[in-house]
């Protein structure tokens, strides 16, 4: 794991737009795994304002509320265009987002894993976290074997995003969510974390043991995983220090 640590949102946002757009510009054909929620708005407010060529890239989500229609203005597919995708030239067909308004949930499930599959794998994966460490909508104690399937939100994540919907009654109790065994096999992510509700997960991911409690720490088994953590979500790291260090004494080469 890569902890990279800065004063605040905007900066970890940064270094994290740096690092997509330059897989954007290496490989214009990349296939691109994504994220919803607050943590992602000021990255692909970035990546807008850079003027990359999408036409190629190919974008899977994370997941999806199960019963929101997709022109719901909660569904993940309204935040998507109206966030990102309606900003840059992707392809239409292109895009990917677990379909929640499926009558057949395992279909589009096992539809979605041979879609990743197909289009050659994620060459990398953006990150929230959760509160409760969940990755995607992996709750705690999900497989850490996983493929995408159908979740029940713990009552925890649906108060943390009661926000969005005005009130906690209204959050669907059920997702579509990518594996932890799926995005496992990005070949990269990226995990974005931002203010202090944010920094026992990550202490606990970062410095804790691997356990599905916390399913963000089996990113410690993954070989190339980037964390951007503001101060606030960085807090509870006991080895922040040294992160620090390491992020200081990059050589040129790997300087992002
Ligand atoms: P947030 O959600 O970005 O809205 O905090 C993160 C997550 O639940 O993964």
């Amino acid at each position: 794991m890569e902890i990279i640590i800065q004063p605040g949102a905007e900066a970890a946002t940064s270094i994290a737009a740096r690092i997509v757009a330059r897989l954007l510009r290496e490989k214009p054909d990349a296939v691109l795994g994504l994220a919803t929620g607050s943590t992602p708005l000021l990255l692909y407010r970035e990546l807008i304002a850079m003027k990359l060529d999408w036409r190629k890239v190919t974008t899977f989500n994370l997941d999806e509320y199960v019963g929101l229609p997709q022109a719901h203005p909660q569904s993940y597919h309204s935040f998507m265009w109206e966030n990102l995708f309606r900003h840059v030239n992707i392809t239409k067909k292109n895009v990917h987002i677990p379909d929640g308004n499926t009558k057949d949930i395992p279909n589009i499930c096992a539809k979605y894993e041979k879609q990743i599959k197909g289009a050659g794998g994620i060459d990398l994966q953006v990150l929230g976290i959760g509160t409760d460490g969940h990755i995607g909508f992996n709750e705690p104690t999900s497989s850490l074997a996983s493929r995408t399937r159908i979740k029940t939100l713990t009552q925890r994540t649906r108060q943390d995003n009661a926000r969005f919907f005005g009130s906690e009654d209204k959050v669907p109790h059920h997702v579509i969510t990518m594996g932890i065994g799926t995005i496992m096999e990005a070949r990269q992510n990226l995990l974005l974390a931002f203010g202090n509700t944010k920094a026992r997960a990550i202490a606990e991911a970062v410095e804790g043991p691997i356990t599905s409690t916390n399913p963000a720490s089996i990113l410690q088994m993954h070989p190339v995983t980037k964390l951007c953590l503001d101060e606030p979500a960085a807090s509870q790291l006991k080895r922040s220090d040294y992160y620090r260090w390491v992020y200081s004494n990059k050589p040129d080469w790997q300087k992002y």
